[in-house]
């Protein structure tokens, strides 16, 4: 498959690979347009379908992970079109269906959509240069991808409202401090640190691996109670697992636990 908005590629040897998405509409910063949203659904289902792809990282250039909806576009709507077309929202359902882990690699610009696609990854690593915001009130609307309700999960409220409302960017030892990033690393180690956490995650056992994302995620969109519950019975369900099993023996005898794969 070739890829008009994007460069796709499998990084690593053996049984499982990582998945290696590149947002490559350069002259435009990787604005988010349908072409690219599209392409980004494909390339992110294919993988999640490949047994040979154990997690995905996705990533922009050294200037620009994505600076947003492209707003050449956008500005040809008016209500209408907008609610009967249900603008920008095509593929955001996909990204969040994906079930293998997805590591956004984060350099440059991340503003508005382009941070709210940060943001549906499931961990977030990000260059010393990232610049992190949602500037849409600036446009004279507001985010339309969850922006407003995944940044105040992920950084609470106060800092949630300071930039939804002033549009200003966050640096990347700010969206640290605040949770919004799990790392940050030296610009030329991007991708080299985003590649190695998703290589750990190709060694690990499948299940666990599947469970463990459904049960963070649970926490960051449900309540408390269900989370727990819904929790205990996966870690249950994972007992008799052959994960489970090899992953136990491993330790007791002391040797490496090489998780089986289906
Ligand atoms: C279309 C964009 C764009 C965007 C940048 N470009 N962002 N085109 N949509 N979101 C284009 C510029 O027009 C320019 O094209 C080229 O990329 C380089 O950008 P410059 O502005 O010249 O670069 P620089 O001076 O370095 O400034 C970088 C920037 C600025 C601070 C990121 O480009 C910027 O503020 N962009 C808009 C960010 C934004 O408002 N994002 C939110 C969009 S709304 P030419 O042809 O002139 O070289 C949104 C809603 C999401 O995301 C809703 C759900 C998806």
């Amino acid at each position: 498959m070739t890829y008009e908005t994007l460069i796709v590629t499998t990084e690593g040897e053996g049984s499982r690979r990582t998945g290696l998405i590149r947002l490559n509409r350069p002259k435009a910063l990787n604005a988010l347009n349908d072409t690219l949203m599209d392409e980004l659904g494909t390339a992110l289902k294919a993988f999640d379908a490949d047994a040979g792809i154990g997690a995905i990282v996705i990533t922009g250039s050294e200037k620009a992970f994505a600076a947003g909806a492209d707003i050449g576009v956008l500005a040809q709507h008016d209500f209408v079109k907008a609610y009967t077309r249900d603008l920008v929202t095509r593929n955001w359902e996909t990204i969040r269906s994906i079930r293998k882990p997805v590591i956004a690699a984060v350099a440059g610009f991340a503003l508005g959509g382009g941070c709210e696609l940060a943001m549906m990854c499931d961990m977030v690593i990000a260059a010393d240069t990232a610049k992190f915001g949602q500037p849409e009130i600036k446009l004279g609307i507001i985010p339309g991808a969850g922006g407003t309700q995944r940044l105040p999960r992920a950084v609470g409220k106060a800092k949630a409202m300071d930039l939804v409302l002033t549009g200003r960017m966050m640096g990347a030892e700010e969206a640290e401090r605040a949770g919004l990033v799990s790392r940050v690393v030296a610009a030329d180690q991007l991708l080299a640190e985003a590649l190695e956490a998703a290589t750990i995650i190709c060694n690990l056992g499948t299940a666990s691996v599947l469970a463990a994302k459904e049960c963070v995620n649970r926490a960051y969109e449900g309540g408390l109670s269900d989370g727990v519950m819904f929790e205990r019975r996966m870690f249950q369900a994972l007992f008799g697992t052959p994960d489970q099993v090899e992953g136990m023996d491993a330790f007791l005898n002391k040797r490496p636990a090489v998780f089986p794969r289906g």
